[in-house]
């Protein structure tokens, strides 16, 4: 009995609407605690691909476990490795992708961002990792151009066609995309003041507490359009502030 409400809750977790690119599975532990429910949006944000977790009884493409692979981090009383297996998916770049995200710096950034009751609990393991693939969005450029100018162009300059909307203190997004961790900056937008207070992203943010009073221009947008206004940053000409912000690095 116990076995089957398991087994529900574990569809119940899953995107049923959308056949996944990849599967993952996984102790219950990581499932329970709320790990997984937070680290794959954000993958899938990124990267626009999307997993579907099962119970670690079933065959996946990615196993994380609690025994072999490579080290991905330690919680919750364990250390917790991944087995690549890729061999159940038409598509195996999927699953390769996401386990070169999150070994990659961004990967074990968002195992340390995840929190219970505000505190980290989990800590990535800093293994040297060779060949990580740089990410590639896959959004809709021209889409993401029409939403930074309606989402972000009130308060940032979004290129030189609105010079003068966009409130004077805010980056432009030319020189935020000039800055080395630009993706990274944009990914986690919503997490940065003062956007909390003002975005939702649909799967990934919570609801606006409704004992709060919320702006009246909330900023709500979805991962699928998230990801189409990162696509057009990547193809924004970063703003150069002059050379010694990089070259002293
Ligand atoms: C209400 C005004 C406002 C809106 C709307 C807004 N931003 Fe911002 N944003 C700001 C301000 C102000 C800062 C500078 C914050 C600072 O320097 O502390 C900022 C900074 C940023 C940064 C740099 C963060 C960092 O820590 O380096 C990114 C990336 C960003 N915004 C993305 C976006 C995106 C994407 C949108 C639209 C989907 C958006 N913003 C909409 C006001 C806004």
């Amino acid at each position: 009995m116990f076995r089957l409400i398991l087994i529900i809750a574990f569809m119940a977790g899953t995107t049923a609407a959308q056949e996944p690119d990849f599967t993952l599975s996984s102790p219950v532990a990581l499932v329970d605690s709320g790990f997984l429910g937070f680290v794959l949006p954000r993958f899938s944000l990124k990267t626009g691909v999307r997993a579907e977790i099962l119970p670690d009884t079933e065959p996946a493409d990615i196993s994380l476990n609690t025994q072999s692979g490579v080290p991905v981090m330690q919680g919750l009383g364990q250390q917790y490795f991944m087995m690549v297996e890729g061999q159940n998916t038409a598509q195996p770049q999927n699953a390769q992708r996401f386990a070169d995200w999150l070994v990659s710096e961004i990967g074990k950034r968002t195992i340390e961002q995840f929190t219970l009751d505000g505190a980290q609990v989990f800590t990535a393991s800093r293994v040297e990792v060779q060949g990580v693939a740089p990410i590639i969005f896959e959004g809709d450029a021209k889409r993401g151009e029409a939403l930074s100018f309606t989402n972000c162009g009130r308060c940032h300059v979004i290129d030189p066609r609105n010079p003068m909307s966009g409130i004077g203190s805010t980056p432009s997004f030319g020189l935020i995309r000039g800055l080395p961790d630009w993706d990274e900056r944009f990914m986690t937008f919503y997490l940065r003041a003062p956007h909390p207070a003002i975005t939702q992203i649909e799967g990934i943010t919570d609801p606006f507490d409704p004992a709060r009073p919320v702006s009246i221009f909330p900023l709500s947008i979805t991962q699928t359009e998230m990801e189409d206004i990162l696509t057009y940053v990547s193809t924004i000409k970063p703003v150069n502030l002059g050379a010694p912000l990089v070259e002293h690095q």
